[in-house]
Parts: structure tokens; sequence; C-alpha cells
């Protein structure tokens, strides 16, 4: 049974660094059992850092991760993985030439005795279409399949916590519905899961807490309620159809609390959007969408919204 109150994950002041470049600097964070934890940050922000440290795939150059209530020292990824703790990467790491049936074979027999054939078959029907294609090579299933691959043979190791780089990057509307359906399964089931996504959408609907991550930092830890309601107006008229920068500095600037602008749209956020939608309403040539905060405007804001080159 989970115990909500167990710290199943500790990170105390991670650092890791490749050669001289520092990817992670410094990175606290607390997991506990049966949460849904998600880390986002732009490119590079050090997202896949931290989990590889976590699962043993690199050594920290500083700090400590601790699972279970232990100090994972210098123990390595297979380590672990007999512990619970298991990894599925952003590259997916199948093994492209074998089918998928081996794939599943081999990700059973490298990480426990015994008869595997009850769990195999748990895994096709957690997803049928590994089933229907189990013949096939893994190489040339397309992405999403490989994902539900990667995913499938994971959940073979019988992990308590899954750390899982970008798990719905590449999949269909219908696929990414799915895989975040298999994910409240598995959190009923007790297990815990700390994920990277870069989709907003998803870490709204699915996470308990979130962490912002940006340059190897936190910044920012919490709810996706929380987070918004801490940073954001509530009421956002996004306006587009003009010359954004010019409407950012002229006469609607006075009916909002703050404007950003992102390419071709000027981002007005406000406690109240009446004044500025009548505004509009007389502006012909602009068009404008009128919605509450959400959480990409929350990592916009923190992370910077333009596209930055230092990334
Ligand atoms: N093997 C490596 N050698 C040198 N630098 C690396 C290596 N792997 C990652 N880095 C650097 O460390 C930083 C963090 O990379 P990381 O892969 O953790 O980012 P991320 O947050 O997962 O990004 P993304 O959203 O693009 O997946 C980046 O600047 C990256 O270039
Ligand atoms: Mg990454």
């Amino acid at each position: 049974m989970t115990n909500p109150s167990n710290k199943l994950l500790e990170l105390r002041d991670l650092r890791v660094a490749y050669g001289g470049i520092q990817a992670v600097k410094g990175l606290n964070l607390e997991l506990r059992e049966g949460e849904l934890v998600s880390l986002i940050g732009a490119n590079g922000a050090g997202k896949s850092t931290t989990l590889k440290a976590i699962c043993g795939l690199l050594q920290p150059q500083g700090g400590e991760v601790r699972y279970q209530g232990r100090a994972i020292g210098a123990q390595g990824p297979w380590d672990l993985v007999a512990q619970g703790l298991v990894m599925v990467p952003e590259g997916r790491g199948i093994f492209a030439r074998m089918s998928i049936e081996e794939n599943l074979r081999m990700g059973a027999y490298l990480c426990r005795d015994g008869e595997v054939d009850a769990d195999i078959d748990a895994v096709y029907q957690r997803f049928p279409r590994l089933k229907e294609r189990h013949r096939q090579l893994a190489g040339t299933l397309s992405g999403g399949e490989q994902q539900m691959l990667a995913m499938g043979r994971a959940l073979l190791a019988r992990p308590k916590l899954l750390l899982l780089d970008e798990p719905t990057t590449g999949l269909d509307p219908q696929a990414r519905h799915l895989m975040w359906e298999r994910l409240q399964q598995l959190l009923q089931q007790g297990k815990s899961i700390l994920l990277t996504t870069h989709f907003m959408d998803e870490a709204e609907r699915l996470c308990d807490r979130l962490l912002v991550i940006d340059h190897g930092r936190k910044i920012a830890e919490g709810t996706p309620r929380e987070l918004i309601a801490a940073h954001l107006e509530p009421d956002v008229v996004e306006v587009y159809g003009g010359d954004a920068q010019a409407l950012s500095t002229g006469p609607l600037r006075a009916l909002a609390s703050r404007v950003e602008v992102s390419g071709e749209t000027a981002f007005f956020y406000t406690r109240d959007a009446a004044p500025l939608m009548q505004a509009l309403a007389h502006e012909h040539t602009l068009r404008s969408l009128h919605r509450p905060a959400n959480l990409e405007d929350l990592f916009l804001k923190l992370t910077g919204r333009q596209i930055r080159e230092d990334a």
C-alpha cells in the first residue's frame, strides 16, 4: 500500500556537470509515494540530466540522491532497477533489431528470474497495439509505438518509481490520451512518477506538483493552480492582426496590468478584462482571444517569452 507521507525520492543540492559544463546546479526535490511530479523547463534546462543522475546513469558532481530513505551512492542503473527505480529515457532505449516480443522478453529477463509470460500479457492488455504487432522489429515501429514499447518494457521491472523523460513526445492526440489514462492507472496502483514534459496541458492535467527548472536551477515549485495564482493575473487577452510591439505600448496598454509580446501576438494580462474587451470591440482590424491564464503563460513568464538563443 502507498503511504503518501513516505518520502520515496529526495534530491539534496544535486549538482551534475559534463566536463566543465554545469548542467544541474544545486537541485532540491522531494517526491512522496503515489505522487506524480513534473519537471518543466526550456530545452537544455537540465531535466534529462536530473533523471539520469537519479537512476545512476550519471554520477553527480555534488549533493545527494536518496531513494527509499537511503543515498544511492555509486549504485548503477541495474542495482536501482532491482529496487523498483526505472527510467524510460528520451531516446526510449529499445533494441531496434529485435521484435516487440523479444524486446519485452529481454527486458523481463534482464531484471528478474522466473516466469514472465503473465507479465508480458499484462503489457499487451495495457497496450493492445503491441500485441497486434508483436513480431514487428522495434526499429520499424512508429515513434508513438516505440514509446509504448519502452513504457511496457519498463513496467516489466515492476517499478515503484518511474522516471519518464517526455513520455508523450511524438504521440498522436489519441495515443497521448491513452498514455495519460495508463499513467493515471499506474498511480492508482500505487506507483509514483517523475516525468518531464514540454506539454503544459499535460503537466496541468496530470501532476500533483511541478518544478520549473531553468539553467539547472529550480525557479518555482507548487501545484499548477498555486503557481498560476501566485505568478499571474487571472485573465489573458491575446491580441493579433496588427503590429504587436506597437499594440503593447499603445492606448490599450493602460487597460492591462502587464503586456508581453511574442511574435505577432500581444498578451494582455489583467484582473478585469471587460474594459479591454470593450475597447477592442471598436478595433475592427484586430483579432482577440480572451481566456483564463494557464501554465503556458506561467512557463513563458518565468523562462522568458522570446525563444532563447542561450538555451
Ligand atoms: N553528454 C553531454 N555532454 C555535454 N553536455 C551535455 C551532455 N548531455 C547534456 N549536456 C548539456 O547539459 C545541458 C542540459 O541538458 P539536458 O539534456 O539535461 O536538458 P533538458 O532539460 O532535458 O532539455 P530538453 O528539453 O531539450 O530535453 C544542456 O546544455 C546540454 O547541452
Ligand atoms: Mg531532455
